[in-house]
């Protein structure tokens, strides 16, 4: 089909905000590839499910016969790789999954789609492209004083997620320098926003918060990240689908900078006001520390003057304006996070917190 766009793991938080953005703004067809492990939800799609320009495919970015197949039947003329492990923690409690999805993975979509593409007609081949969506993580770690992460920083990661998505970013580099295939790579800071499943740091907290449970903060809260409201960083894609150089990396950031425990403060003076009456008020009162995570990365800052410069995108969303949006989804979503919350989700809580 013309124009049609192919997404990895686009039923994850990132790649679900994605479709529904780019279905309304754009409106070309979307075809999602998603093997739906634990963080893979289809309600966050549920709005565009029976819309024609949106199609579902149950399947592993591994499996190359699943993915020529859809190269073969739907001709994408790009594609949005979100498709990964995402969580921190769970790599370094496992990390196997990390590499066969995020390394092996990548590979094999990387494979099929040389292949595809060799063989397009010129124009087609021409207008192709392979945008691989990474994170800021593969820097490394900065220090008090260091400048922010810029393009041309060396690669520094320092947990298995980090390691993979880094050995993922150099693959897609390689087949751009070896083959020529029209890759784009971006390196996005932390998000937050709907539909991020509360196994992350403020989604979290916002469901504990406003049940009464800890907050757990890992060593001192000091720890420093970059946040962007996922709609701007969704926003970001697109301008780099439409108008990145190829071959190129492009840091995308929130211009953000906050602790952990300034983040869980927020998060609990906005609930002391929309709920008042919850079990434990002020809902501070429920901060704990606990052991640190091993190898934690202490601060994450990112330059983007490179994609302000060249694409002209810069964040719509202030963090205070995004994190209300996003507590008020969380407090209006109580199906979708009884849902998410289900068995695999409690075990991985009381496994993770033990002690
Ligand atoms: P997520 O964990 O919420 O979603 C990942 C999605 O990928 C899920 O739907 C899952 O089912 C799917 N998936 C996992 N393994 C798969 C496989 N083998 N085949 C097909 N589908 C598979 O992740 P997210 O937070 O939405 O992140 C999306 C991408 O953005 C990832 O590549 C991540 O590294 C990157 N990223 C995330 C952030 C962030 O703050 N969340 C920041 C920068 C970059
Ligand atoms: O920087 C981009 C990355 O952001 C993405 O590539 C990852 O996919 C995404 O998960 C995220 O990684 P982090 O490790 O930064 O996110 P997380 O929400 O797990 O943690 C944010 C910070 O909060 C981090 O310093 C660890 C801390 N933390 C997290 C949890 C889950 C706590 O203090 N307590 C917690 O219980």
């Amino acid at each position: 089909m013309e124009d049609t766009i192919l997404v990895t793991g686009g039923a994850g938080f990132i790649g679900s905000n994605f479709i529904l953005q780019w279905i309304s703004e754009v409106g070309t067809p979307v075809i999602n590839l998603d093997k739906l492990t634990y963080a893979g939800n289809l309600r966050n799609l549920e709005q565009i499910s029976s819309d024609r320009r949106y199609q579902f495919v149950q399947g592993d970015v591994i499996d190359r016969h699943v993915v020529s197949d859809l190269f073969r039947l739907h001709r994408p003329r790009a594609v949005l790789h979100f498709a990964a492990e995402s969580h921190v923690d769970r790599s370094i409690r496992g990390p196997d999954d990390f590499i066969r999805t995020n390394v092996n993975g990548t590979f094999c979509l990387l494979e099929e789609a040389r292949a595809y593409w060799m063989n397009l007609p010129e124009s087609e081949r021409q207008k192709f492209r392979f945008l691989h969506v990474s994170t800021d993580e593969v820097y490394g770690s900065l220090g008090p004083a260091d400048a922010a992460f810029n393009e041309e920083t060396g690669y520094a990661p320092n947990s298995p997620y980090s390691a993979s998505k880094a050995a993922a970013d150099h693959l897609v580099r390689a087949y751009y320098q070896t083959y020529g295939l029209p890759t784009l790579t971006t390196n996005c800071s932390n998000n937050y926003g709907p539909y991020q499943f509360p196994e992350k740091l403020i989604p979290l907290v916002i469901l504990n918060a406003s049940t009464g449970k800890p907050l757990p903060i890992y060593g001192d809260g000091r720890n420093l990240r970059d946040w962007l409201f996922v709609l701007d960083h969704c926003e970001a894609l697109r301008s780099v689908l439409a108008r990145g150089t190829v071959g190129q990396t492009y840091n995308i950031g929130g211009g953000s900078e906050k602790c952990n425990l300034e983040i869980v403060e927020t998060i609990c003076a906005i609930l002391d006001e929309l709920r008042p009456h919850d079990q434990v008020v002020p809902h501070r009162n429920l901060i704990t520390f606990v052991k640190d995570r091993p190898g934690h990365d202490r601060r994450y800052a990112m330059n983007i003057c490179k994609i302000e410069r060249e694409l002209g995108w810069t964040p719509r969303e202030s963090f205070e304006s995004g994190i209300r949006k996003t507590i008020q989804w969380y407090l209006e979503h109580e199906e979708w996070i009884r849902e998410v919350t289900s068995g695999a989700y409690r075990q991985w809580i009381a496994t993770h917190y033990a002690g």
